[in-house]
């Protein structure tokens, strides 16, 4: 309920909290623990082949799954990618990994997580900067992709953020775009990304997905919790990913009745 009040009534009140606590996660998180900072993605139906993972990889399966289902709709090859709001750079380095863009840039405005990616993440292309989403300092036409996950919910102005992604983008660029919103807040936010004035090639709403991943991901995300995080801040934690501990482990997750989009878009 105050999740929900913050984000609807006082935005930037809500950007500053957000950047306190990643900035807090990668405080308290130095290893590669939780290089992930997203609900995750899982198919719905058993008889999906599953993703072929390197076996150092599995530990993260769901989130890295939701980059993959994010990304596996455009080619990468020779593509100068640029993600915004990368956090603690799993997804960046996976894929920069599996699908080989020529260079991959992610941006994130916690520097703590920045720091993170520079010192853990060496791979040619792949580089990182701190930076607000609201305020990129890139040259216009300079990249062929924008990838953006879980991370547009906390951002105050969210046009402007849109805006950057259209002048950012060169011609034919694609956006590739997941996050969730309030069910009563999709449609207004439906109608924002349509004024951006990119071409719609496909939208889902993923949120089963989500859910099931994080039923499937329920007790690793609540041995994380348990790791990670001090004693007095757990229940926030649990509250904040929809899981209680303590409940039978058939009480499925929820969003707090937010639903899960996927969006790609391209600039014509
Ligand atoms: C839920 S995490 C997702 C991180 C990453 N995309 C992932 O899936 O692991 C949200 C991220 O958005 C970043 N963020 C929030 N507001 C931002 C802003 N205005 N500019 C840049 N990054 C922002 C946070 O620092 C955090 O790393």
């Amino acid at each position: 309920m105050l999740n929900k009040m913050l984000f609807h009534q006082f935005p930037k009140f809500k950007s500053w909290l957000t950047r306190i606590q990643y900035e807090f996660v990668s405080t308290m998180v130095k290893d590669h623990g939780a290089v992930f900072m997203n609900f995750g993605y899982a198919p719905r139906h058993s008889d999906v082949e599953p993703l072929e993972l390197h076996p150092e990889d599995e530990y993260h399966r769901y989130p890295l799954q939701l980059y993959h289902h994010v990304a596996k709709h455009i080619g990468w090859n020779n593509v100068e990618a640029l993600e915004v709001s990368s956090g603690r750079g799993g997804g960046a380095h996976f894929i920069m990994r599996h699908f080989k863009p020529k260079s991959y840039t992610g941006v994130d405005f916690s520097t703590r997580a920045i720091e993170f990616c520079r010192k853990h993440y060496k791979a040619e292309g792949l580089h990182f900067q701190h930076g607000n989403a609201e305020a990129l300092n890139f040259p216009d036409n300079s990249f062929d992709v924008v990838v953006n996950v879980e991370a547009s919910l906390y951002y105050p102005n969210i046009s402007k953020f849109f805006a950057h992604v259209k002048r950012v983008l060169k011609p034919n660029g694609y956006f590739l775009y997941t996050d969730l919103r309030y069910q009563e807040k999709v449609e207004a936010w439906h109608k924002q990304l349509k004024e951006i004035g990119l071409k719609l090639v496909q939208s889902e709403d993923i949120t089963d997905n989500v859910l099931k991943a994080l039923e499937l991901d329920r007790e690793q995300r609540i041995r994380l919790i348990k790791t990670y995080s001090p004693k007095i801040l757990q229940k926030i934690f649990y509250e904040f990913i929809g899981l209680d501990p303590n409940a039978p482990a058939e009480n499925l997750p929820h969003l707090d009745n937010r639903r899960y989009w996927y969006f790609v878009l391209q600039k014509a």
